[in-house]
């Protein structure tokens, strides 16, 4: 895996927090607002938060049979293509193939879901499982109200590191081994996965939530 592969991977939201066939989690990467859900089998979606009839935002929906159903007239988009299978007001009416909901790649790895935007990056997963050590935990996500570029230009100031390989900042904050996943959300909004190898509940992990709301701080201070 290099680098350019890794930068068009958004670390968008945390595996555990998508269940199979249940919720919808709104997410962002670079300005594009995202419905996240799981197919009853698993596998994870990313979709365009916008319903194709009328915009309305799919994370107002549900999952029904398999299928992503709009909040506003019921219309339902199948996993996997986003094609648009049923339009409960017209139930006999065999819907146009160009009713489809706009999805995007993704990838699963070091607990994390990972979603691809841009149609020309290379299609291959990288190896992003290193990015999080194993065994390590999970301590938050830090939203913060600044670029995401600022966000590592502090993560280094601080003397995290990023790694070459999975694009992770590895290092200590306040003496806590953390590896930071950053997320590019929007233009002024950035997105801090935190994880840490301090059991959780533990002095260490207390302390690495403090760090982290004081990292925040430190970097919205200069806003
Ligand atoms: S806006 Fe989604 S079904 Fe009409």
């Amino acid at each position: 895996m290099n680098t350019q592969n890794t930068a068009v991977w958004h670390p968008v939201a945390r595996s555990a927090d998508l269940r199979p066939g249940d919720n919808i989690v709104a997410g962002f990467a670079e300005g594009q607002e995202l419905a996240l859900w799981r197919a009853t089998d698993g596998t994870a979606q990313a979709w365009e938060n916008r319903c194709p009839h009328r915009s309305v935002r799919f994370t107002l929906g549900q999952v029904v049979d398999n299928h992503l159903a709009c909040a506003y007239h019921g219309w339902q988009y199948a996993a996997g293509s986003g094609q648009c299978t049923r339009i409960p007001a017209h139930p006999a009416m065999q819907v146009p193939r160009n009713v489809c909901a706009r999805t995007f790649a993704t990838a699963e790895a070091a607990g994390m879901l990972w979603v691809r935007l841009s149609p020309e990056a290379p299609p291959a997963a990288p190896a992003l499982a290193d990015a999080v050590p194993a065994g390590w935990h999970f301590c938050r996500t830090l939203t913060v109200n600044m670029p995401a570029d600022t966000v590592r230009a502090a993560l280094a100031q601080r003397g995290l590191i990023a790694e070459a390989a999975s694009g992770a900042w590895r290092g200590q904050l306040d003496g806590v081994a953390a590896a930071a996943l950053v997320l590019d959300a929007q233009p002024r909004l950035a997105f801090v996965h935190l994880w840490t190898d301090a059991a959780p509940g533990s002095l260490a992990m207390q302390a690495l939530h403090t760090a982290a709301r004081s990292l925040r701080a430190g970097i919205e201070a200069l806003g």
